[in-house]
């Protein structure tokens, strides 16, 4: 089972991520936790290293990055867990490229097309939060450097985007969550959905 959290900085996707990779192995499910983009491909350091930056000159190669890293990650990760057995809970995903890179002023058609070879995952959960006050706390509390998007104008408009979602790709199982609702709300409705509540 391939089971995707995305949704903006600090919406808690990756302690939700992290949460359900746990409980899943509590229940005897070989479960393995991952997220994008990745450190192990050269287009995932290069990616990280733009976002460090602050600094993109183009944006269609930026998105781009993503596509190699996360075709990189299927086929050397994700797939190969999946044959065997495994349950793949990825932090963040395409649905990522359709919220950032749309935000930078890439077309979202060129996003779904780059994207439409990336396997489709069995459930896709995205965090959308009611009060971007929770998010740029949440992100504060870190102390680590801001990166590109973390600016709460970014947040908040980056929202818009992961609540259309369901227009871009209409034939897959994307679910909505609340992000301002606690992680074990979230992570039973997660459970429920999956079907091993
Ligand atoms: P993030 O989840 O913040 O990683 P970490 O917690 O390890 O710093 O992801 C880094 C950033 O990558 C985030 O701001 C969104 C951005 N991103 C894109 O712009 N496009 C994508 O396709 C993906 C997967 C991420």
């Amino acid at each position: 089972m391939f089971i995707v959290i995305d949704g903006p900085d600090g919406s808690g996707k990756t302690t939700l991520a992290k949460s359900l990779t746990q409980r899943l192995c509590q229940k005897g499910f070989q479960a393995l936790y991952t997220s994008e983009p990745t450190y192990d491909s050269e287009a995932g350091k290069a990616a990280r290293q733009i976002l460090r930056s602050g600094e993109v000159t183009d944006i269609y190669a930026f998105a781009d990055l993503f596509v190699a890293d996360r075709k990189e990650h299927l086929a050397n990760l994700i797939k190969p867990s999946l044959l065997a057995g495994r349950w793949v809970v990825c932090d963040r995903y395409k649905y990522s490229a359709l919220a950032y890179q749309q935000l930078q002023g890439v077309n979202p058609q060129y996003l779904i097309r780059k994207n439409q070879e990336c396997l489709v995952p069995d459930f896709a959960f995205i965090l959308v939060p009611q009060n971007t006050n929770i998010l740029m706390g949440r992100i504060a509390q870190r102390g680590e450097r801001t990166e590109l998007f973390e600016k709460k104008e970014h947040l908040a408009a980056t929202i818009p985007y992961y609540r259309s979602l369901k227009e871009y790709f209409p034939k897959e199982n994307i679910w909505y969550l609340n992000a301002d609702d606690s992680t074990e709300d979230n992570l039973g409705q997660v459970l429920g959905v999956v079907g091993v509540g």
